[in-house]
């Protein structure tokens, strides 16, 4: 067996797998965010560390499964969230997380500081969600303290050294840092010095399914695992989302609808220049990218409305009316941007509209517009994509727009590809768990470990006069940004 840790925002998830990719057993633990002042979000380390614990020793009493038999961990995390360590590897400070938007100022800074290098070393534009932002934050905002400062690490890189006392970092969660060379896999010295960051401040580097030691026998007796338990890599929640939904090939494209929403395509050309406008990350797969565009309000924008609008209603119940309105939602459009809107606009500013409300519309127009609006905006990253000339030949899709065959069906209308779901969604934490199966021998890449661990379900196929259609309400919906941005 192996285990699968995905550490999220709000909950550790662990998945234990069979060599078969059958899951023998799973547990999850919740910990609280500390918000003290609007725009922070930070946890406490020790959280995640207890939230572990708990699950894992669950996980080994209620599969009844020897711990023996468990063979390796991996894990997926939460990316870009700044963990300060001192010269002893005690955590300095609250970890600062990735939805945390306090370092505009900090982001106009890089920019000006480093220029076209930024784009040239790390292929990513400053946004406030990463690390080094954070960083001269704590610099600026806490000197005393970041004085003390001998290293960072990511969350869940935290979390395994703490399961083996090793500080590494993870390549594909290194990637959002925005210290890293992402096209050569290395730590950028050029930008380290740039910001004057200490030597070795940047930890040596591992490989999603490298193996990083085995369990401390402390930590191991706290969770009823053996000692001799491998411990692999592990990835960014999106790579390992990624891998957990089968993208490990040319051509295939992720989307993902959670709170916020994520297309993603694998990429091979490590010189693959998407000029920051969507974000390009180490994948995984050793020597593999991905490109990846997001929505901030994709299911929040649908639970939103549900609460304000049907609170008595179920999901079920508020999208079944929706399959008998006709595509365009009888001329009433929704742009998702209840939070502001990451790709293409970075703009934390800008806020949702509904255009063309009628006096014969009912909810189910309004419920329908919310889901075309989603998928416009998620449309926007994969057009962004296919501008640097990437063909995409299917999607697979996840999360809440994978649960609605009418969502579906939109999306292969919206996206103009065939759209795929899974047979058995398990998310980041079978990606970690794969991580896992293959750093321990049972396949000899993640390729082959797809092949044998994941299931497709039906195809939705784009319908040409759907298609059709969306693509002319695609444009109008192109427009409300710049033409609504001046209300806010
Ligand atoms: C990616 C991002 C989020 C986090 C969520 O850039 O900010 O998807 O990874 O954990």
């Amino acid at each position: 067996y192996v285990i699968g840790i995905d550490l999220g925002t709000s909950s550790v998830k662990t998945l234990l797998v069979g060599q078969d990719g059958e899951i023998k057993g799973e547990a999850s633990a919740a910990y609280p965010l500390i918000q003290e002042r609007p725009g922070y979000s930070e946890q406490n380390p020790e959280e995640w560390v207890n939230g572990t614990v708990d699950c894992l020793k669950r996980l080994l009493q209620e599969s009844g499964v020897s711990a023996a038999d468990i063979e390796g961990v991996s894990f997926s995390g939460q990316m870009h969230g700044l963990v300060l360590l001192d010269e002893h590897n005690s955590v300095l400070r609250n970890a600062i997380l990735w939805n945390d938007t306090r370092t505009t100022k900090q982001c106009r800074e890089i920019e000006a500081k480093l220029g076209d290098r930024l784009l040239g070393i790390t292929r990513n534009a400053a946004l406030e969600g990463f690390t080094l932002p954070k960083v001269l934050w704590v610099q600026e905002h806490e000197p005393a303290l970041f004085a003390k400062a001998a290293r960072f690490v990511l969350p869940k890189d935290y979390l395994r050294y703490r399961m083996t006392g090793k500080v590494q970092m993870e390549i594909s969660d290194a990637a959002g840092t925005l210290l890293l060379n992402v096209p050569e896999g290395k730590w950028s010295d050029e930008i380290a010095a740039a910001f004057d960051l200490p030597e070795g401040f940047c930890p040596p580097l591992v490989g999603s399914t490298e193996e990083t030691g085995t369990l401390l026998p402390e930590f191991a007796a706290l969770t009823g695992l053996s000692s001799a338990t491998k411990v692999f890599g592990g990835g960014a929640d999106n790579a390992c989302g990624a891998v957990g939904a089968g993208i490990v090939r040319k051509g295939d494209a992720l989307c993902s609808v959670g709170t916020s929403g994520v297309v993603l395509t694998y990429e091979e050309d490590k010189n693959k220049d998407f000029g920051g406008k969507v974000h390009f990350f180490n994948h995984a797969h050793p020597g593999a990218f991905y490109a990846m565009g997001v929505t901030l309000g994709a299911g929040y924008s649908l639970s939103w409305f549900k609460e304000s609008l049907a609170p008595e209603l179920s999901f079920d119940e508020l999208l079944k009316p929706v399959g008998g309105i006709a595509p365009g939602s009888e001329g009433l459009l929704f742009t998702p941007y209840l939070v502001g809107e990451r790709t293409p606009h970075a703009d934390s500013v800008i806020r949702a509209s509904f255009i063309g409300l009628s006096g014969t519309h009912r909810r189910e127009h309004l419920a329908r517009a919310v889901m075309e609006g989603i998928t416009f905006s998620l449309q926007e990253s994969f057009d962004l994509i296919r501008q640097a000339g990437i063909t995409v030949e299917r999607v697979i899709s996840i999360g809440g727009g994978a649960k609605n065959p009418v969502w579906l069906q939109m999306q292969a209308d919206i996206f103009g590809k065939p759209v795929v779901a899974l047979k058995n969604e398990q998310g980041p934490a079978m990606g970690a768990a794969m991580m896992a199966a293959v750093g321990s021998g049972w396949f000899a890449s993640l390729k082959e470990c797809a092949d044998a661990f994941i299931g497709y379900a039906a195809t939705y196929e784009p319908i040409a006069a759907n298609v059709e259609k969306y693509a002319r309400l695609f444009k109008l919906y192109q427009q409300v940004y710049a033409a609504t941005r001046s209300l806010n």
